[in-house]
């Protein structure tokens, strides 16, 4: 039986980091990664290069030991000058544009109603190499909340990529079977995976009762299509590669009515990563190694990471909470062990 893994440090290309007084914490826990891409969806939000660039240095500031290779990403709304996308490939540091439909998760009120109206925004990130980052949901209420991925791929990305087929998108946090099956048909398209939508289905959510720290957007899925989504990981398809989404909120705003969405994971992510290859019984170093550390650089043309991590088959309990500000969140399985341990980076 396999005890010891030892692989690329992986990279998280999908995180939220927060501000203000979170930012010193979240960045902490962020630190068993090398790369992470950063999501723009602050009070108010990233819509600048130069909003970008004052949060990356706040980021590499509260960064210990100055591993964390910060990247970061920009809000597409109506305040995002065209000019921003001529001088988006300055910076290697600028990885892509996110796309959230307005009203769909925390914090998309200032993102997009009329698609449409950006196809001029697509036309240019396509002449220009910039990727579009989506979250893929529709915000409309009579459509049933379970099928809110496949619509908007249905009525919205498919045009998107029919349109524009040289754009590069991520369909982030895919957690639907539409949603692979749409990514592995299309050229040019790539998705992230979330250690939650890996491990969890939407009877996490109610049983053995109602529980908010299950809750997050796009909401957990039915095993049909959690397990189509970890078939293509353990196949090694390289479109395929880890973001976490994690997302942080303070206890009072999960634990509440109206709970906010969001499963926090990052300083326990990579564990839990391992923990669905082990699972599915692959432990296969080079099918994990690429899911976590290769598939997003090769993507995004990055370099691959010349630093390597340990993790060993040793129990851990996962704490009931993590310091947030003067706060607490409450992670993903909180109180549960973990048989894994990320020993050294
Ligand atoms: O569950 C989620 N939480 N999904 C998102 O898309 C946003 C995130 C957040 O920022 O809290
Ligand atoms: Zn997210």
């Amino acid at each position: 039986m396999i005890q010891t893994l030892k692989i690329i440090q992986p990279d998280d290309f999908h995180i939220h980091l927060r501000q203000q007084n979170y930012l010193k914490d979240t960045v902490r826990y962020a630190e068993k990664f090398k790369k992470i891409l950063v999501m723009p969806n602050l009070t108010p939000p990233i819509v600048s290069i130069q909003q970008a660039k004052i949060y990356r240095e706040e980021i590499l500031f509260y960064s210990k030991n100055n591993s964390l290779e910060p990247y970061m990403t920009l809000y597409l709304n109506k305040s995002l000058s065209k000019q921003e996308l001529f001088e988006f490939r300055d910076h290697n540091w600028l990885l892509g544009i996110k796309l959230y439909p307005s009203g769909v998760t925390t914090h998309s009120e200032y993102g997009i109603d009329k698609i449409e109206e950006y196809f001029s925004y697509f036309e240019l990130m396509e002449k220009l190499n910039i990727p579009l980052l989506v979250h893929a949901e529709v915000n409309d209420d009579n459509i049933d909340f379970f099928d809110r991925e496949k619509v908007f791929i249905d009525l919205y990305l498919s045009r998107i990529r029919n349109v524009f087929p040289e754009l590069k998108i991520v369909l982030e946090h895919v957690s639907s079977k539409e949603g692979v099956e749409f990514v592995l048909e299309s050229q040019n398209i790539a998705a992230t995976i979330t250690p939650h939508h890996l491990l969890l289905t939407r009877n996490d959510l109610f049983l053995p009762r109602l529980n908010p720290h299950h809750y997050c957007l796009p909401v957990l899925k039915t095993k049909e299509d959690r397990d189509f989504i970890a078939k293509v990981v353990l196949s090694g398809n390289p479109k395929f590669f880890a973001g976490t989404d994690s997302a942080p909120h303070p206890v009072y705003k999960k634990e509440c009515s109206l709970s906010s969405a969001g499963i926090f994971t990052s300083p326990i992510a990579i564990e839990l990563y391992i923990t669905f290859f082990e699972k599915n019984r692959c432990l296969d170093k080079t099918v994990i190694e690429n899911f976590l550390s290769v598939n997003g650089s090769k993507f995004y043309h990055l370099p691959i990471n010349q630093t390597t991590i340990t993790i060993v088959k040793e129990i851990q309990k996962i704490p009931e909470s993590y310091p947030l500000g003067n706060d607490k969140v409450i992670p993903m399985w909180a109180n549960r062990n973990l048989t894994w341990k990320v020993i050294s980076n």
